[in-house]
């Protein structure tokens, strides 16, 4: 399978979303990665339902929705009603996280669990057979336009061995200062899902930029 590409609509022009939405659509983009912030979680505040159920309405490929937010099982039903088709949620806010991904699967979503910087790929151990993907941050979750963490190519080295080892179905996918210079190698050690904000939106022409991560 080759590498798939989530542009992230939080470095889209908000003001033009739907020539946005537009864009990605006719592009060689697999997904949308809609960040969701709660400022509790994060030191930051994106966007919530009514804007996901917005997207939804133009968007022609599947909405693979981050949700970096306490508490998340209160609103998976909602994020479904809005739109999603993979909901990730944050190991580190989930106490119950066995339950939680049981519930986004029963709602008919795929399940997904994102790794913060620090929190080792181990943890996922007796979880991870149940998941149909893995979001390593490859930056602290909250903001777009940050530098790219290098350990992030040892955590994905690790989790492609445990998903080996346990024979898990789960896609990799990797958030966080993908650009041109670094995509290749995140896909020769293991990535199957590239997010890419500012690096897309804030190039002179996205579409061109996104053939040039799908094809790298
Ligand atoms: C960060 C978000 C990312 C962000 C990536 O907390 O989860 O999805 O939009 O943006 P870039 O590609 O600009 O690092
Ligand atoms: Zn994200």
């Amino acid at each position: 399978m080759s590498h798939l590409i989530a542009p992230s609509i939080l470095a889209a022009d908000f003001a033009n979303l739907q020539k946005e939405i537009e864009m990605v659509n006719q592009s060689e983009a697999d997904w949308f990665h809609i960040d969701v912030m709660d400022g509790v979680f994060v030191p930051n505040i994106s966007f919530g339902m009514p804007v996901i159920s917005a997207i939804k309405k133009h968007a022609k490929k599947p909405m693979d929705v981050h949700l970096m937010i306490v508490d998340p099982d209160k609103f998976i039903k909602d994020f479904k009603k809005a739109g999603a088709d993979i909901l990730t949620v944050h190991y580190e806010v989930c106490n119950h996280l066995h339950r939680t991904v049981q519930t986004i699967k029963q709602e008919g979503m795929q399940a997904g669990v994102s790794l913060n910087p620090h929190t080792p790929v181990a943890v996922l151990e007796d979880i991870i057979a149940d998941l149909d993907m893995v979001l390593i941050m490859s930056v602290n979750p909250g903001f777009g336009g940050q530098s790219f963490i290098e350990n992030t190519y040892k955590k994905i080295k690790q989790l492609r061995e445990l998903i080996k080892k346990t024979g898990s179905k789960a896609l990799i996918e990797v958030d966080g200062g993908v650009s041109d210079q670094n995509i290749e190698k995140l896909v020769d050690t293991g990535a199957n899902v590239l997010v890419a904000g500012s690096f897309v939106f804030k190039s002179k022409n996205p579409k061109e930029t996104i053939k040039k991560l799908k094809r790298l």
